[in-house]
């Protein structure tokens, strides 16, 4: 099954958006993109800064929405005239990962994780459950109870993402999710990230870093408005 289709997608900011810039013109930053993401792919795209790499995120996201061209996401065509329940079904199914995740400092790593298991409607005794469940997989058991000022990068992203997986999500998009960690807490998240291969998930990231490409079956680079294959 196709998780993410994109056909001939085009998006620029309006002028108006770009004038705190102090310029007039408005940019194409995505220009003619194609993208087919299969269910559980891992899907690598790369490009220099500016290139458009988040914007393409937040379009699969349904944060934006294209200017042209055909956009399905699981299955369903979604313009920005779709109905909002239509969308939020979809963006329910979706988790982000910001590479600077907000993590609320008043609450433990493992509260913080059941209350987004709560959020999906699951009593606090199978919140408690599934929150354990992925605090294993992550290997940040030992977290639990602490605050997140007293975390490392590294385990920030985990207890991120942990947040994430509590929801049922099934598309992981994951934005520069290790571009503020030194050599040996990017390879532990990736090791991590790689791990859920087994379960099912569709995985596409965006990132300066090209070396993380043999974490990934496919990879594209993101440059002047579309992809080409690696
Ligand atoms: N909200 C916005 N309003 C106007 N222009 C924007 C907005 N967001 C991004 N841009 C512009 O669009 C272009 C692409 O930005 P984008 O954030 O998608 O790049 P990126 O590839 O993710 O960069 P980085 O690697 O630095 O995160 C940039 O030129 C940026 O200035
Ligand atoms: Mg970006």
């Amino acid at each position: 099954m196709e998780i993410v289709s994109l056909k001939n997608i085009q998006f620029n900011f309006s002028e108006k958006k770009r004038r705190t810039l102090n310029t007039t013109t408005s940019i194409a930053v995505i220009k003619d993109l194609s993208l087919t993401v299969n269910e559980n792919e891992f899907c690598l795209i790369t490009g220099p800064s500016g290139s458009g790499k988040t914007t393409l995120m937040h379009i699969i996201a349904l944060m934006l929405h294209q200017k042209s061209g055909e956009r399905k996401i699981f299955g369903k065509k979604i313009t920005k005239e779709s109905p909002l329940d239509e969308i939020y079904a979809i963006r329910k199914k979706i988790g982000y990962l910001f590479q600077s995740p907000y993590l609320p400092s008043h609450l433990t790593v493992k509260q913080f994780i059941e209350a987004q298991a709560l959020l999906t409607g699951v009593g606090m005794r199978s919140a408690r459950e599934r929150a354990y469940e992925w605090l294993e997989e992550l290997k940040i058991v030992d977290l639990a109870n602490l605050l997140p000022t007293s975390l490392s990068g590294g385990e920030r992203q985990r207890v991120a993402l942990a947040a994430l997986l509590v929801k049922d999500v099934s598309l992981l998009l994951l934005d520069e999710p290790t571009g503020n960690l030194d050599e040996e807490n990017k390879e532990i998240v990736w090791k991590q990230i790689t791990a859920l291969k087994n379960k099912g998930f569709t995985v596409i990231t965006v990132s300066h870093d090209e070396h993380l490409h043999s974490f990934f079956e496919s990879h594209y680079l993101l440059n002047y408005g579309s992809l080409k294959k690696q």
